[in-house]
């Protein structure tokens, strides 16, 4: 394995060097990969086009990387365990090597269904094992895969598999979560109805639930595996070729396919996830993001694979079969590393401390989040109840477009602070810039945040529409990355994140585009026009509240009955996670004379706060703000 960074000085040192010549302090970081051939130049960028390209003309194969490399120290070590949903059922573990086998045989599988490099593959699965076996088979063989989270509503899957016109889409039967079941292949074949790209779909038996299969395109994985060799040569990539395409919520109403390519990726996770976890030969990871989110991508599967690690995936959720669930896995496999979502925290906190005191949890050593701010309550009794007071904890930030962790500290050796991100990773440059675009320089500043220099992790396009990527990202700032998080560098020069600064919120750390649920909530009937904010939500992070114009309201309407229907709506349209927490049915949205929702009000009023509404003599008819009041007053 790599060196690792292991003291506070030597973190110092090392950004000072990726700082002074960025070039050759990747290029280090990538030696210890199996190139098949050495990269011409090792980055070629502008923030204008803009144009990022690390290790152009490197030639690799990712898989190459996490099995062949390493298949001879590794072999019979786990690479992945699985603990199922339900914890009477029996856990899986699979070695590299028998990860291996079947990461080639699913190789085979795709290529002859005729899915060739550069063809793209929608997943749709619950977190089993055949997800990780799915996403290196494409990975192997040059395919593109786009995981879709399989809590989307089959509307979200249809936009996502058409806009990256999937050739094949891999599902299951059903998925379980906790005490529920999901119908996923009914979703699917909803799904498809309006997909036109799709040839085959692979389905791989969870629920053992009736299903209808399609002849000549739906096909049982298991079948199609049956007999196939576990032979299979890798696809010799570009550093550059696309590795994977993930949907991200932005501003405007459409979800951006952000693409991530293969060289900077694997250098970038892998060495993010060696130093800021501090993970040790032997030890067992365990992220329990989802897959269909980039902290699985980056944290379940790539990074710690490439690391030779062993990763836990779990496919339940914290709060079944009883609040305890994470901390008896943690016992149950050992795990060194815990990384989850504040919003867990939080969730499982307000349920009391009984379950977390009931065990020991000797093996932890670190404990990491990401997603959303932790507030300082989180935190503490995260560091002193889950950690008895002997871990650190990694407040780690990033975002899909980053690729992995870019602020975050050092597990062990950066001196924690609650709430903060700490310091930035060697190779990241952020800068904070006030609303002109003006480098606020020095300690105690806040601002917005950008990153004024390429690093390998990071996105290289929005699939399909550079001039987005470029609008979206490097646009609002000349030559600078723009993050979209307002952030504060305090009198140490430490870095906290304040949350979003566009009309993205961030919903139990799922990032949520308030255009999305609006044109959800819009599909409705009797809803004329809408405007949705975050307001502060004691769990997660922020809820959503959307303020709703209905026609032909009158005394006789029920607003509960169209209350409840508008739920059910964006639960059909988008899925569960962007069903709006609170709705107010008002006669009309404060709007400026030029027709712009004044959004600020809306989301003060949100949180209650009804005073110090500053200057609105732009608003076209100040009355409405009136009623808003009252009528959030009286709910
Ligand atoms: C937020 C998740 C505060 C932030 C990896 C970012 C955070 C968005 C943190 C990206 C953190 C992520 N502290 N805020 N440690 N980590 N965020 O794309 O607003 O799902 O822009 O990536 O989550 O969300 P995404």
């Amino acid at each position: 394995m790599a060196i690792k960074i292991k003291t506070l000085s030597g973190y110092f040192h090392e950004y000072q060097k990726s700082v002074v010549n960025p070039e050759q302090f990747w290029s280090q970081q990538a030696e210890e990969f199996f190139w098949r051939k050495k990269c011409d130049t090792i980055l070629d960028w502008n923030f204008e086009e803009p144009k990022i390209e690390w290790f152009k003309g490197g030639k690799l194969n990712l898989t190459e990387n996490i099995f062949e490399r390493q298949i001879f120290t590794r072999k019979d070590q786990v690479a992945i365990v699985w603990e199922p949903n339900n914890p009477d059922e029996d856990s899986i573990s699979l070695t590299y090597s028998q990860l291996f086998d079947k990461v080639k045989q699913f190789s085979n599988v795709l290529l002859s269904l005729g899915v060739k490099k550069g063809d793209r593959v929608a997943l749709y699965m619950p977190m089993i094992p055949e997800l990780a076996i799915a996403m290196l088979a494409c990975a192997r063989i040059g395919a593109i895969h786009s995981i879709i989270f399989a809590g989307f509503s089959s509307t979200s899957l249809a936009d996502r598999i058409i806009d990256a016109q999937a050739k094949i889409v891999i599902a299951t039967d059903g998925g379980y979560r906790g005490a529920k079941t999901i119908p996923i292949k009914s979703i699917v074949d909803e799904a498809l109805e309006k997909c036109d790209s799709v040839e085959k779909v692979i389905i791989k038996k969870r629920t053992g639930e009736n299903i209808s299969m399609k002849s000549g395109r739906d096909i049982w994985w298991d079948d199609i595996c049956q007999g196939v060799s576990t032979e299979n040569t890798a696809e010799i990539l570009d550093a550059e070729d696309p590795l994977f395409i993930l949907y991200t919520s932005g501003s405007t109403g459409k979800p951006k396919g952000v693409l991530h390519t293969t060289g900077g990726y694997m250098v970038y996770t892998s060495y993010t996830f060696r130093n800021v976890f501090q993970y040790s030969q032997g030890d067992v990871f365990f992220c329990s993001a989802d897959i269909g989110w980039i902290t699985g991508h980056s944290y379940i599967v790539y990074g710690p694979l490439l690391s030779g690690a062993t990763t836990l995936m779990f496919e339940g959720i914290p709060t079944w079969p009883e609040a305890g669930r994470f901390w008896d896995i943690i016992e149950k496999h050992q795990v060194n590393q815990f990384y989850t979502a504040p919003t867990a925290i939080r969730a499982l906190m307000a349920l009391g401390n009984k379950f977390v005191e009931e065990k020991a949890m000797n093996s932890l050593k670190v404990l990491g989040t990401v997603g959303e701010p932790i507030n300082e309550e989180a935190w503490h009794w995260y560091h002193d109840h889950v950690g008895k007071n002997k871990c650190p904890i990694v407040d780690t930030w990033w975002q899909t477009e980053t690729g992995g962790i870019l602020i975050s500290p050092l597990a062990g050796i950066t001196p924690t602070k609650p709430s903060y991100a700490t310091l930035p990773l060697p190779g990241i440059q952020p800068v904070i810039l006030d609303n002109e675009g003006k480098e606020l320089q020095g300690n105690s500043v806040e601002g917005n945040l950008c990153i004024k220099f390429p690093w390998p992790g990071m996105a290289r396009t929005l699939y399909g529409d550079h001039e987005r990527f470029k609008l979206t990202y490097f646009s609002t700032f000349k030559n600078q990355y723009f993050t979209g998080d307002g952030v504060k560098r305090d009198e140490d020069g430490y870095y906290r994140i304040l949350g979003r600064v566009d009309d993205v919120i961030n919903v139990s750390g799922h990032r949520m585009g308030t255009a999305e649920v609006e044109n959800a909530i819009n599909e409705h009937p009797r809803v004329v026009e809408s405007a949705v904010v975050g307001y502060p939500h004691e769990i997660k992070g922020q809820g959503i509240f959307a303020y709703v114009v209905c026609n032909d309201m009158d005394d006789t309407t029920s607003e509960k009955g169209i209350i409840k229907s508008i739920k059910i709506g964006v639960n059909n349209i988008i899925g569960p996670i962007a069903k709006p927490d609170k709705i107010l049915i008002v006669s009309g949205l404060p709007k400026t004379r030029s027709g712009k929702i004044m959004r600020r009000l809306l989301r003060k009023i949100a949180a209650n706060d009804f005073t110090n509404f500053g200057d609105i003599s732009t608003l076209l008819d100040p009355g409405v703000v009136e009623e808003i009041i009252e009528k959030s007053k009286a709910k």
